[in-house]
C-alpha cells in the first residue's frame, strides 16, 4: 500500500458509514474490472478511494469550494452542485494527498458526469461507481452496464449514459456538457466501427 492509499483509507473512517460502505464496495468492483481489463490495480484503488471525498459536503459548502478554487462551472453545476464533488476533490487529493497522476485525477473529476477523451482506468472507475451491488440491487438495468463492462468499457458507458439522459428528462434534472460530450464522443465511434448511417435517416433537418 502507498502513502496516498493508506491516507485515503484512514480518510474513509471520517465519512458517513453509508458512504464509507459505497466506496469499498466500488473499490472491489473497480479492482475486479482492473483485472478483467488488465489496468494497474493500485491506480485503480487510489481512484476508487478517493472518488467520493467530497460527496457528503452539501451544496452550499460544494459552491464555496468552486468559488475558492475559481472552478468555472456551468448551468449544470450551479443547478445541481453535487456534480461538482468529483472535479472539487482533485485539488485536494493533489495537496493532501499527494496524488499527482492524472489518469488517477481524471477518473476522480470525472466520475459523476463523465467526460469525452476517458481513459480504460476512468472508465472502470466511471461504470464501478454505478455497478457497484447495493446499486445494482436497487435497479435491475444496472445489470446490463455490469455484464458489457466485463468486455467492452465503451459499450457499457454508452448505454449507461442514455440511461442518465431519459432519467434527466424524466426527472427534470439538468445534463450537464461534459455528459453529452462523453455520450456524442461514444456514439461517434460506434457509428464509426459499425458502418452505421443513421444520421442520413433523420427527418429533423
Ligand atoms: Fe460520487
Ligand atoms: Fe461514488
Amino acid at each position: 500500500m502507498n502513502d496516498a492509499e493508506e491516507l485515503l483509507r484512514a480518510a474513509l473512517l471520517k465519512v458517513p458509514a453509508g458512504l464509507a460502505e459505497h466506496v469499498v464496495r466500488v473499490v472491489d468492483e473497480a479492482s475486479r474490472l482492473a483485472d478483467v481489463h488488465g489496468i494497474d490495480k493500485q491506480a485503480v484503488r487510489i481512484a476508487a478511494l478517493g472518488h467520493d471525498l467530497m460527496r457528503a459536503l452539501n451544496n452550499e459548502r460544494l459552491l464555496g469550494i468552486a468559488a475558492d478554487q475559481s472552478y468555472a462551472t456551468e448551468d449544470a453545476d450551479r443547478m445541481d452542485p453535487i456534480l461538482m464533488h468529483g472535479p472539487l476533490a482533485v485539488a485536494v487529493l493533489r495537496e493532501q494527498y499527494k496524488v499527482l497522476d492524472a489518469d488517477i485525477l481524471g477518473a476522480v473529476a470525472y466520475h459523476t458526469t463523465a467526460h469525452a477523451g476517458m481513459t480504460p482506468l476512468q472508465k472502470i472507475i466511471f461504470i464501478a461507481d454505478k455497478i457497484e451491488p447495493w446499486k445494482r440491487a436497487r435497479n435491475d438495468a444496472l445489470d446490463r452496464v455490469a455484464e458489457l463492462a466485463d468486455t467492452d468499457l465503451d459499450a457499457a458507458m454508452l448505454v449507461y449514459l442514455n440511461m442518465m439522459v431519459e432519467q434527466a428528462v424524466e426527472v427534470g434534472w439538468p445534463l450537464h456538457p461534459n455528459t453529452i460530450a462523453a455520450r456524442n464522443e461514444l456514439l461517434a465511434r460506434k457509428r464509426a466501427s459499425s458502418g452505421d448511417r443513421t444520421n442520413a435517416e433523420r427527418v429533423d433537418r
